[in-house]
C-alpha cells in the first residue's frame, strides 16, 4: 500500500502541469495509481487530494463513479463477461456461469489465489464475436467454456504476457510529444483563465439571479 513512488510522483506533476486547473487532472492521476498498485489504495488517495489541493473524500468519491477505478484490491487479471443482448442471445450468461463454477467464485469476486476477478459487463462492442469477454480491457471471442479455461490457464501462466499487460496499465507507449504544450503558455492560459473567472465573479450581481 503506497504513495505515489519517485517516478510516478514526476508523471504527476507532468501530468498536473498540462491543465489550466490541478484538480482537472485528478482521473489521470487516479489512473496513474492504479497502473502502480492495481487499485487505489487510500494512501494514493490521499497522495493525490495533497497534490490537487483536495480531500480525500473528493478523490474517493470521483474515483468510485468510474468504472474502470478501483477502490477495493481486485485480482492481477480483470475478467469481465458480457451479457448484454448479442452475448446473451449467443451464450453470455451460460459462460458467465461457467467460469463462476470454473474459477470458483462468484461475480464480483477474486479467486483466493488474488490472480482473477470476475465481472460481469455490459456491451464492450465487440458484438461480432459473441459471447465475449474482457481480461485488463484487451478483447477476447467468441469463447466458449474451454476457450475460456484455456484463456485463464495461459494467463495465469504468463503465456498472455504480449497481449495482457497487467491490470491498471492503460497504454505500454507513452506519449512524449505531439499535444505536449510549453509550461509558460499553460501558465499564461491559467492566469487568463484565473481573470477571466473573477470578472465574472464580480459583475455578477449581488444576492444571485432575479
Ligand atoms: S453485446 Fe456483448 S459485446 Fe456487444
Amino acid at each position: 500500500m503506497a504513495r505515489l513512488d519517485s517516478a510516478n510522483l514526476a508523471r504527476a506533476r507532468e501530468t498536473i502541469a498540462l491543465y489550466p486547473h490541478p484538480r482537472s487532472a485528478l482521473v489521470p492521476l487516479c489512473h496513474i495509481a492504479q497502473e502502480q498498485d492495481g487499485w487505489l489504495t487510500p494512501e494514493a488517495v490521499e497522495h493525490i487530494a495533497e497534490l490537487l489541493g483536495l480531500t480525500p473524500a473528493e478523490v474517493e468519491g470521483t474515483a468510485s463513479f468510474y468504472d474502470m477505478l478501483h477502490t477495493e484490491p481486485v485480482g492481477r487479471y480483470l475478467v469481465g463477461i458480457c451479457t448484454n443482448i448479442a452475448c446473451l442471445l449467443a451464450g453470455g450468461y451460460e459462460l458467465l456461469e461457467h467460469a463462476e463454477d470454473s474459477l470458483g467464485t462468484p461475480v464480483g469476486g477474486t479467486t483466493p489465489d488474488g490472480t482473477v476477478t470476475l465481472e460481469e459487463v455490459e456491451c464492450i462492442a465487440y458484438c461480432d464475436r459473441a459471447p465475449c469477454a474482457i481480461v485488463n480491457y484487451r478483447f477476447f471471442g467468441p469463447l466458449t467454456g474451454a476457450d475460456f479455461d484455456r484463456l485463464i490457464a495461459d494467463a495465469r501462466a504468463g503465456r498472455l504476457a504480449e497481449d495482457v499487460p497487467a491490470h491498471g496499465t492503460l497504454n505500454r507507449v507513452r506519449r512524449d510529444g505531439g499535444l505536449r504544450v510549453p509550461a509558460d503558455e499553460v501558465a499564461t492560459q491559467r492566469a487568463a483563465s484565473d481573470q477571466a473567472r473573477s470578472e465574472r465573479a464580480a459583475a455578477r450581481p449581488a444576492g444571485g439571479a432575479a
